[in-house]
This record gives C-alpha cells, structure tokens and sequence, in this order.
C-alpha cells in the first residue's frame, strides 16, 4: 500500500550517468548504476504521479508504469527533459536529478576511432558540459528541482553552495568515500539539506525507502 500523495503531479527523474563520446568506440563516463533514480521513480508512480524516467545507458529493468526514454550523452539529457516539459506544460512539475551527468566531454569527438600513436601521450581536450539543473531552472523557473551531491569532503558546505548556484528546493547528500552505500549499492545512507538550511539525516535504508523519503517531502 502506498499512499497516492502524488496524484497530479508530473515528476521527472533522471538516472544512472551520462556517457560522452570520444570516438565511435570509446567514450568518458563514471560509476552510476542508476538505482537510486530508477527507485525514485518506480516510488513516484506507486504514489500516483505521472512518473519520467530519463536514464543514461543501463542494464535496469524499466521499472512498471513509468515511462523511460533512454539517453546517452548530457547534452541529450538536457533536450529529453527540455522535451517533456514541453508536452506537460500545466502540470505540477517536479525534475529529480539523480543522474551522475558527466561535468566535461570530449571538445570534438573523433569520427574515426583514434589510432596508437607514436609518442607516448595522447592529449584530449575536454570542455564543460551544461549545468542540467541550473540551465532548465533559469528557463522554467516554476519547475521545481531536487538535486543530489555525491561528495568525499566538506559534504555540507559543498551541498549547501549546490542548493544556491542550481536554484534546488532541497539536496540529497551521500558520502560516496563510503564503500557499502551509494555507487551500485542497492543501499543508501543520505542526508537532505533544505533550501533554508534545515537538515534530516536518515539511517542506512533500501533505496526503495530512500526514495519514499526523498518523495514524502514534494
Ligand atoms: O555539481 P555537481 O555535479 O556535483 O552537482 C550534482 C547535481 O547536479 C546532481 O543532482 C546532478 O544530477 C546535477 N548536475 C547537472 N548538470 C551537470 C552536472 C550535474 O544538473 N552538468
């Protein structure tokens, strides 16, 4: 049983992390499997949301009632929730950003797959991608953002400049210096900072309950 909350409300979630081609056959990304958003938003339907999955490349199941579109790069991610936002454009729209979007991607991708060289460096020339959040809240204000901060260090600082620079209503913080939590784990142990600087440290949980409780709060 899950209590339908959520009823009337778009929310858009995206996941897993984002790959940025460096040739036809290579290509720069990280270690999100992606089950923290899947979680979100497989928990966003059960509580009667119309429920998006916007997912970079992975091997999850699309969970039931949600409707994924698949993405590669952050720039596709960018224009698949710019897209949605479109068609829905009266609801109330909630965008959740648990992707692990890749921050820079190749400056001009190879058409050809790069040959061994005869010098010993190859030097690739990265340029930043954009910020997801930050450019969708400066277009379409009335969306509301949830971010997430995967940090090793000053974990509140850090979170709470995040809260101000991507326009969020809240952020959920995990440790990814930890081993047993966060990246591939199907447990998580987070913290939610608040726009007005409250904080709620949950316990170690599924990800399932990290959802319900990142969704309890919209
Ligand atoms: O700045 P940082 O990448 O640490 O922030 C993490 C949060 O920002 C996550 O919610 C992530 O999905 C989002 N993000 C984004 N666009 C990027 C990089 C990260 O929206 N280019």
């Amino acid at each position: 049983f899950f209590e339908k909350s959520l009823v009337g409300k778009t929310i858009i979630t995206t996941a897993s992390s984002t790959q940025e081609e460096i040739d036809p056959v290579r290509y720069i990304s990280n270690h999100s499997s992606g089950k923290m958003g899947f979680a979100i938003a497989q928990m966003a339907f059960n509580m009667g949301a119309n429920s998006i999955l916007i997912s970079g490349p992975s091997n999850l199941k699309a969970p039931y009632g949600v409707n994924r579109i698949n993405v590669k790069s952050a720039l596709e991610m960018l224009k698949a929730i710019e897209n949605q936002i479109r068609l829905c454009s009266k609801n109330d729209i909630y965008l959740i950003m648990a992707a692990a979007v890749s921050d820079f991607k190749p400056k001009q991708p190879s058409a050809q797959k790069i040959k061994r060289q005869s010098k010993d460096m190859l030097i690739l020339e990265l340029e930043q991608n954009p910020d997801i959040s930050k450019s969708i809240k400066e277009k379409y204000p009335h969306i509301k953002l949830i971010g997430f901060a995967a940090e090793t260090n000053d974990l509140i600082g850090n979170a709470t400049i995040k809260i101000e620079k991507k326009g969020l209503e809240f952020i959920v913080l995990n440790d990814v210096s930890r081993k047993d939590i966060g990246f591939d784990s199907p447990n998580n142990e987070v913290t939610i900072i608040f726009k007005d600087g409250k904080t709620k440290n949950l316990p170690l949980m599924s990800k399932k309950e990290v959802a319900y409780n990142i969704l309890k709060h919209l």
